[in-house]
């Protein structure tokens, strides 16, 4: 098609470039009609210029008239000082006064507005995405992913790392989640399996020799989806020979200072904070805390303080072996300075949110003038319990404090939840702050209640610590439960961005660990062979890490949604509205691959 080139793009021109005669392509955006001078702007993703029709010149007035939005078009022209000027963007203070216009595309009726503020569903914006993605947000959220691609590659060329492209069809092995299968033609009745995550291939690397590997790579997992977890999603993922967990701390910090150095310009301070999984649930509740969390305390095991009050369901708590734990919500202040009430509409709402968390209800204590309290448990409880509690929390008059008593791990996971929602409820997060976290020593198994056995908290592939060893060959559920392993993650504002462990590289360990989750000799074999193989030929020490690429870029983008940093993400149910997949296929395709459907 022959049409006019542009000379410049729609972000360029200024005060500058008066005078000049340029051409520039792009989408029109807006039509504004001033009683007879047409004023259009034109967009493309450098930003968005003004173009000037006079009516004088007929053809190109007329040819104008006939614009809609989101038609493409090439407009040629004089650079010309504006009249009234917008200086909220680069090319305000100019306009182009065209003498030459091309219509290069029409537009239908656009499904919705080119808007910041969108008004339509998230449905519509996946089902026409390429018109989603014209929205400068998305652009720019797509941008700075961009970047960030080439912060991570640079950083680790930097430091040799060697980038390795693994396989995206390869053998089914158990990882966590579901597999996405894919069916092969040539050998009818077996299956790849789409990579949930790159873990044996790294380690193979390290055995080939490779020493520091990373990949900046699709993982797929078929498993319920949220607002952070994508049935593919991408991951930064690295491994390393003999080192230490301290060398991946050290290496990973390196990488987040330097993305928010060169993105935000902002100077994080290493060394990151560590926490044990222990310290972690026993302090906030949860492996992923978020310490942006202001005014609410840690949680405090109260036990020793209450278990002889006469209220009954701290009594129950207590001969179950249960525990009894709680928050203290500080006074709160609001915009207008002043004092938000922990009203009776609050706590019935808290009440009703422990309900659903399995709680008959929830204790709560307000602190009013001298230390009085405001409790419907005080009655249960001496004065010197109280005055106790009180010290406890160094709690001072308008301080609120939050009890609840059960099962050890439901109490701190539902006081974690509870901090969560009190701090989204009453504006507790400093969303300036960005708080990363290392979580250290996981358990290595946890017992699945359902099927009676273990299975891997992080994966199988991970070393106990070295005076858990001993526990390996136990067939208690107790000491198989409390080995912890040299295993990582790395929590950003409450997210779990990035995971990671020293491998198990002998392989008697990682027999006793399939062992532990059930997995036959047989099993093993036809799962692992070859990887226990690999392990036979001079397995160096190893381990790594690997991060939510995702996700990395929705907090550095200040979206909730990683949906909002990713091209063509699935819906919440898994599917792309804009290609309509997954869909069916033909009947002479699955014949092929000698699959025949279930009738429904
Ligand atoms: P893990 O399974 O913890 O570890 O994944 C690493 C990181 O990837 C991100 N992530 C996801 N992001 C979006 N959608 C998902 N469905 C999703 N699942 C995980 C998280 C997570 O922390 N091979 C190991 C790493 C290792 O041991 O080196 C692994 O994949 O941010």
């Amino acid at each position: 098609m022959n049409f006019t080139k542009r000379t410049k793009t729609c972000g360029e021109l200024n005060i500058t470039g008066k005078g000049e005669y340029i051409t520039l392509n792009g989408w029109v955006t807006k039509i504004r009609d001033l009683g007879g001078l047409l004023f259009i702007d034109l967009r493309d993703r450098y930003g968005l210029t003004q173009l000037k029709i006079n009516p004088e010149n007929k053809s190109i007035y007329e040819t104008a008239m006939t614009l809609g939005n989101e038609y493409v078009i090439s407009a040629s022209g004089t650079v010309i000082e504006r009249e009234s000027k917008n200086m909220n963007i680069p090319t305000g203070e100019i306009e182009i006064d065209v003498d030459k216009l091309e219509i290069l595309n029409k537009s239908d009726v656009p499904p919705f507005n080119i808007e910041e503020e969108v008004k339509a569903s998230e449905e519509l914006r996946l089902q026409y995405r390429y018109m989603d993605l014209r929205r400068k947000t998305m652009l720019k959220n797509i941008i700075l992913r961009n970047e960030v691609y080439h912060i991570v590659h640079n950083y680790f060329k930097d430091l040799e790392f060697v980038e390795v492209e693994t396989p995206v069809l390869m053998k089914s092995t158990p990882e966590g989640a579901r597999d996405f299968l894919v069916p092969s033609r040539i050998h009818k009745g077996k299956f790849y399996a789409l990579p949930q995550s790159p873990q044996t291939y790294k380690q193979i690397l390290m055995i080939a020799g490779l020493d520091r590997y990373v990949q900046i790579c699709k993982c797929f997992r078929d498993e319920d989806l949220r607002a952070d977890r994508q049935p593919e999603f991408t991951q930064i993922d690295v491994e390393m020979s003999f080192i230490k967990q301290d060398d991946v701390f050290d290496i990973s910090e390196g990488l987040f200072k330097r993305i928010w150095k060169e993105i935000k310009n902002i100077d994080i301070i290493t060394p990151f904070r560590k926490l044990t999984y222990d310290d972690a649930i026993l302090l906030y509740g949860t492996d992923k805390p978020d310490l942006r969390i202001e005014k609410i305390s840690e949680i405090h095991l109260i036990t020793e303080i209450v278990k002889d009050s006469e209220f009954k369901v701290f009594q129950d708590a207590v001969k179950k072996n249960g525990i009894i734990a709680a928050i203290k919500l500080d006074r709160i202040i609001d915009n207008k300075n002043k004092k938000i009430e922990i009203t009776r509409k609050i706590t019935d709402n808290l009440t009703e949110y422990v309900k659903q968390l399995g709680f008959g209800g929830i204790g709560y204590m307000k602190i009013g003038v001298n230390g009085e309290v405001s409790s419907p448990i005080a009655k249960y409880l001496s004065q010197e319990n109280i005055t106790e509690l009180l010290g406890e929390f160094n709690a001072e008059e308008g301080d609120t404090i939050f009890i609840l008593s059960g099962e050890y791990m439901k109490v701190q996971t539902a006081l974690g939840n509870l901090r969560n929602k009190i701090a989204a409820d009453f504006n507790l997060i400093n969303e300036s702050r960005y708080e990363f976290l290392w979580i250290t020593d996981f358990p290595l198994f946890k017992y699945n209640e359902e099927t009676g056995g273990f299975e891997g908290e992080h994966h199988v592939f991970t070393i106990p610590r070295n005076e858990h060893l001993k526990y390996l060959d136990s067939s208690n559920r107790n000491e198989i439960e409390s080995i912890r392993a040299i295993c990582y993650d790395l929590v950003l504002n409450g997210n779990e961005i990035g995971s990671g462990s020293i491998r198990i590289h002998i392989p008697e360990i990682q027999n006793k660990v399939f062992k532990i989750i059930g997995l036959t000799d047989e099993e093993a074999k036809s799962k692992f062979g070859f990887l226990l193989n690999a392990f036979k030929y001079g397995a160096p020490p190893h381990g790594g890490v690997a991060f939510g690429f995702d996700r990395i870029v929705a907090v550095l983008c200040g979206v909730k949604s990683i949906r909002e940093v990713i091209a063509f993400p699935k819906t919440v149910s898994a599917s792309s509205l804009m290609d309509d997949s997954p869909d069916i296929v033909e009947e002479k395709q699955l014949k092929e691959l000698g699959i025949k459907l279930e009738k429904k």
